[in-house]
């Protein structure tokens, strides 16, 4: 993959080790944390989760390992390459333990709920491990290993959303959040293990939700994203797992709260917040979610819709529950409701079976949508998921790269087409935070996502600006602001 990409700077999948540091006055020296996050958003927005039930602990986020005398490590299992690079850093940490035997270290996420035990006996420096669905239990787990004892909770959940819970802003732009609004998956891709680390999809309180964003709107934050695993299958009925909806009494059901129905909510209550979500999964986007996002301008015209392959063998293979040509006639309403909507992608190549024919059909779908961006993967077999073990990983590693690449290079071509086309036009920039590559430059996002930097002048971080686009990357556009702007 060619890393030098800058769209893949946007991959909420590569947030590789980020960590995290809290800003609180009331800790002990005994309590200085260490917290570092791998993988999806919403790894990234548990991870302020945990250092919302830390810090009410006493604990003091610290930005370095050394520094502390507990280290979290919040994980992913999505490809073998991402628990590679845990166990790496997860050897790291030994050397600093190796130097003072009183640090403990606690494994998070993903890898604990996949390995649960077999991580305290494969990974001796290992102390606590702790499963998506209980972090709440963390102060307890935290007891037993200061009493010298290995300490694991791998428990998921039929209704834990972590919705009582104020999440701590942690490296934060100060400008948007993350918002989570579902857990867990039901899809069951033959792929993906995410069902099994994250378990049942449940939905969390529209109330909370809204609490959640009156306290952004009201510390200065101008957009949020919504985020799950598949945000269009959300649904508030009173609580439970969303199987348990065919049960519920008839007033429940009348008075749900769909997707379409939150984002209405949301976009209405907070008119000056942008408003995004992500992931959406074809098979359960509604149009009404569409005609919602065209309703309200500040909704973002903006759709991460996954497709994986374009060809229909494979899609039944993956157990994607759409076909090809489904998934084009949804490209299409999306493009007749909204025009400029900006589509994203992610594609996986090498899956089992995959021949020369279904990869032409994954680039001749690529083709007929120009997406504006995508995270692309070459397929790594996962323990426990169906395709592991129904189906034989019989794709050679280096057709599976070749495979990759291909879609790579198609990919910058298409998200060089979609750039250009803003060259000479005036667009709408959030501004987030200055440009990395030069402090001279504010860096911000359109309502497309299409990040867009340009010269700083006296505009400010968090401002709504007009700015004319003079030139173009294949990831960026490059432009002039000409004033704060009356839209969102
Ligand atoms: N819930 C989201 C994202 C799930 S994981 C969705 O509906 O798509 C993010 C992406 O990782 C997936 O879309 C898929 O492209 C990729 N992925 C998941 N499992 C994978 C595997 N075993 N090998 C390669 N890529 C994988
Ligand atoms: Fe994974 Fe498919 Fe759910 S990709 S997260 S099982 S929609």
């Amino acid at each position: 993959m060619n890393k030098s990409d800058e769209s893949l700077l946007k991959n909420p999948y590569l947030h590789n080790g980020s960590n995290t540091v809290l800003k609180k006055s009331h800790f002990n020296s005994n309590k200085l944390v260490y917290i570092e996050s791998y993988g999806c958003q919403m790894n990234f927005s548990d991870s302020e989760i945990i250092a919302s039930i830390l810090s009410s602990q006493g604990y003091k986020t610290v930005n370095s390992p050394d520094n502390a005398n507990l280290i979290l490590i919040n994980t992913c299992s999505i490809r073998d390459k991402a628990e590679q690079t845990i166990r790496k850093r997860l050897e790291k940490f030994n050397s600093i333990k190796k130097i003072n035997s009183k640090i403990k270290v606690g494994v998070l996420g993903c890898m604990a709920e996949r390995l649960k035990d077999k991580l305290l006996e494969e990974e001796k420096i290992v102390d606590m491990v702790v499963g998506p669905d209980s972090y709440k239990d963390i102060p307890n787990l935290l007891k037993e290993i200061n009493k010298g004892r290995d300490a694991i909770n791998v428990i998921l959940s039929k209704d834990e959303t972590y919705g009582d819970i104020s999440p701590i802003r942690i490296d934060s732009n100060g400008v948007t959040a993350l918002v989570s609004i579902t857990r867990g998956c039901d899809n069951m891709c033959s792929f993906c293990v995410v069902p099994f680390t994250r378990g049942r999809e449940r939905s969390r309180d529209p109330k909370s939700i809204l609490n959640e964003i009156q306290k952004l709107y009201k510390n200065g934050y101008k957009e949020i994203t919504l985020l799950g695993q598949n945000v269009d299958s959300y649904l508030w009925f009173g609580g439970g797992l969303k199987k348990d909806f065919k049960t519920a009494p008839p007033l429940n059901k009348k008075t749900a709260i769909n997707f379409s129905n939150l984002l209405e909510i949301v976009a209405i209550s907070f008119p000056k917040i942008r408003i995004r979500f992500s992931t959406s999964n074809p098979q359960d986007m509604t149009l009404d979610v569409i005609n919602t996002m065209a309703k309200h301008p500040n909704v973002c015209n903006s759709i991460h819709l996954p497709f994986q392959s374009g060809s229909d063998k494979i899609l039944k293979k993956m157990n994607r529950m759409h076909s090809r040509d489904e998934y084009l006639d949804l490209i299409d309403k999306i493009r007749e409701i909204i025009p400029d909507c900006g589509i994203s992608q992610d594609i996986i190549s090498g899956f089992p079976t995959e021949n020369q024919t279904d990869h032409n059909q994954t680039l001749s779908l690529m083709d007929y949508v120009k997406f504006d961006y995508g995270f692309m993967f070459s397929y790594s077999e996962r323990p426990g998921t169906l395709a592991e073990r129904k189906m034989k990983d019989d794709v050679p590693e280096n057709i599976k790269k070749e495979r990759l690449q291909e879609i790579i290079n198609k990919q910058l071509e298409h998200s060089f087409f979609r750039t250009k086309k803003y060259i000479g036009k005036t667009v709408c920039v959030l501004i987030e935070k200055s440009s990395k590559k030069s402090n001279n430059f504010w860096s911000g996002r359109t309502s497309q996502n299409t990040v867009v930097v340009f010269p700083k002048k006296n505009f400010k971080k968090g401002q709504f600006i007009d700015v004319e686009i003079t030139n173009c990357t294949s990831a960026t556009l490059i432009g002039n602001g000409i004033n704060i702007s009356n839209s969102i």
